[in-house]
């Protein structure tokens, strides 16, 4: 069958499902982190289209926007044969926060808003991780000045394992290529102006012309605006 992809993005797309088999083949256990987000409902339909022996989960902080729990749901009769695994914040350390610091503290200095993702994102990741050999993201190189020295396969010091970003080097034109000859379901906020989701309270549209991520954090420093999900990774490219 002939490909409805123009043949620089079959290439890309070829490597990328490349790598995803050979880390199921040779990194297993292994699993995917699915944010919802277009990129990531790109590998969500490659893993389930060609049945590649990667696990899937997702962290639900608890603040996410309704888009985002509708494509959850979607997600789940689209792709049936694959389970999402959702992980929760612990409940005692969302009540400790909310009630020392506020229900919206992290408007209020960059150590309530850290604290508040360690709380709701990073502890639920190491639950995530734990005992496996790889994760997967969705990651793409041209998404931030904090990501253009990311590589494919990173060791990622601060949770133990291998890191594999197979979407890297694609644009967000092809992501989108890709989605609409797939017809694969996707967050009806990109469709509003959303290029970047998280929590609802910490991402807003974004102007013509501004930066993907520029409605993510808004209020913080460009260099200071990640979550902590994709903070500790080493710069060394590991054996191949
Ligand atoms: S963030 O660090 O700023 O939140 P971003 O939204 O760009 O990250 O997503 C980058 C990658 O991080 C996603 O492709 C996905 O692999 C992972 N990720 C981010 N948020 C989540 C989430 N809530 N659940 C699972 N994975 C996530
Ligand atoms: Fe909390 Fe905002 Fe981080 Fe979500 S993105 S965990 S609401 S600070």
């Amino acid at each position: 069958m002939t490909s409805p992809l123009a043949p620089e993005l079959q290439a890309k797309l070829d490597h990328t499902l490349a790598i995803l088999r050979r880390i199921a083949g040779e990194h297993s256990p292994a699993v995917f982190a699915n944010s919802f987000g277009a990129e990531d409902m790109v590998l969500t339909d490659l893993i389930a289209r060609h049945q590649v022996g990667i696990e899937i989960f997702s962290l639900d902080t608890g603040r996410l926007p309704a888009e985002t729990y509708d494509l959850m749901g979607q997600s789940r009769e689209r792709y049936p044969t694959i389970p999402i695994k959702v992980y929760f914040p612990r409940a005692e350390s969302v009540e400790g926060y909310v009630n020392e610091r506020g229900i919206n503290a992290f408007y209020d200095s960059i150590d309530n808003r850290k604290e508040c993702c360690r709380i709701r994102k990073l502890e639920p990741l190491t639950r995530a991780l734990a005992g496996k050999t790889a994760w997967v993201t969705g990651l793409r190189r041209e998404q931030s000045s904090t990501r253009t020295d990311m590589t494919e396969q990173e060791w990622d010091t601060g949770n133990g394992l291998t890191k594999f970003n197979p979407l890297l080097e694609w644009s967000e034109k092809e992501i989108w290529a890709y989605i609409k000859a797939f017809e694969v379901p996707y967050n009806a906020l990109h469709d509003r102006h959303y290029p970047s989701i998280g929590c609802a309270p910490c991402t807003r549209a974004i102007a013509v012309g501004e930066d993907v991520r520029a409605g993510r954090w808004w209020w913080e420093n460009p260099d200071s605006k990640e979550c902590g999900l994709h903070a500790k990774v080493s710069s060394l490219p590991v054996r191949q």
